[in-house]
């Protein structure tokens, strides 16, 4: 906020709440930049009453599926994106929650602060084996490569599935397969592909019933990944041993959600890149992007870079 409110002239939304999109559509007429949340959709509409003025879209996330990317290319409008930094605090959540899940952390202490254990028992809240378990990575970017680094220390098998990514770094002993057979192999399955049309409801009632019927559900990536209804069925049914989400369809997941009926199933609120350095870095990185991109200089990180070779743009390629 001081790097910006130093550079120049800001209209800040003072809510905890993020702005209706009427309040956005008031406040960003005649604007140059603009810095959103993910919970902010930035669609064509707003960008045309901005103006012809605007020069940049900041995104203080890495995800970029809230922002009409398309459509701010079109215009010349460039994109900046929070990548990298926020690898690992993802990567650990991930992996907080497939533990959780997979030992019944979450269902456990509900039993205990409801007065309901009674005993220690050789069958009691038994779960899964982490050591000598098959991990099915869907999605091995920056993120899903790092799930895959803390994989390897607990003994488990690591398999993926990306349609762009063919090879595991050095040192990370991960295989490719498809994911018909990441599906049926994997007893954790961890979700980090970007929401794209390709990925909405990737886990379906069909994906679900190829998995196996111990498998653990991991998604820290975003909600439209999984269809919440077919979830919900599988997790009831028994059909999947268990689940843990990060995102959910919608966030806030309404108190009266069925999912959240569920012992089987461990929610937390979109918190994956929520530890105090990276918060930091990403609002540092979010701050720069704009900065860069209203001083009319090329962002540090773009996710549309083709704006640079938009007639209307003369910034130098570096
Ligand atoms: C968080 O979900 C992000 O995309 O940065």
């Amino acid at each position: 906020m001081n790097l910006i409110r130093d550079f120049c002239e800001a209209d800040i939304w003072p809510e905890e709440l993020p702005p209706p999109r009427e309040a956005i559509l008031e406040h960003v007429h005649g604007m140059d930049g603009l810095l959103c949340l993910l919970t902010d959709q930035i669609d064509a509409g707003i960008m045309d009453e901005a103006g012809s003025g605007l020069k940049v879209i900041s995104n203080h996330a890495v995800g970029v599926d809230n922002v009409d990317v398309a459509a701010a290319s079109a215009r010349a409008i460039a994109v900046g994106n929070t990548p990298g930094i926020l690898t690992d605090a993802t990567a650990d959540l991930a992996f907080a929650l497939l533990l959780a899940a997979g030992r019944r952390v979450a269902e456990g202490e509900r039993l205990v602060k409801s007065g309901g254990w009674k005993t220690w028992g050789p069958a009691f809240m038994l779960g899964a084996d982490l050591a000598g378990a098959t991990l099915g990575i869907v999605g091995f970017g920056r993120i899903g490569r790092a799930v895959a680094r803390r994989a390897m220390g607990f003994g488990m098998r690591i398999i993926f599935s990306d349609p762009s990514q063919s090879a595991p770094e050095p040192g990370v002993a991960a295989t490719r397969v498809d994911l018909d057979t990441l599906l049926r192999e994997a007893d954790f399955i961890s979700l980090h592909t970007p929401l794209t049309d390709e990925t909405r409801d990737l886990v379906n009632a069909d994906t679900l019933g190829r998995m196996k019927a111990t498998a653990v559900l991991i998604n820290t990536s975003r909600g439209p990944v999984v269809d919440q209804q077919a979830l919900y069925k599988a997790l009831v049914s028994k059909r999947i041993f268990a689940a843990a989400l990060d995102v959910t369809v919608p966030e806030p997941l309404p108190p009266d959600d069925p999912l959240l009926t569920l012992e089987n199933c461990l929610i937390v609120p979109h918190i994956a890149s929520a530890s105090w350095r990276t918060r930091e870095r990403m609002s540092l990185m979010a701050a720069e992007n704009l900065i860069a991109g209203l001083k009319g200089e090329r962002l540090p990180n773009c996710v549309n870079p083709e704006v640079y070779d938009h007639p209307r743009m003369n910034t130098k390629k570096t």
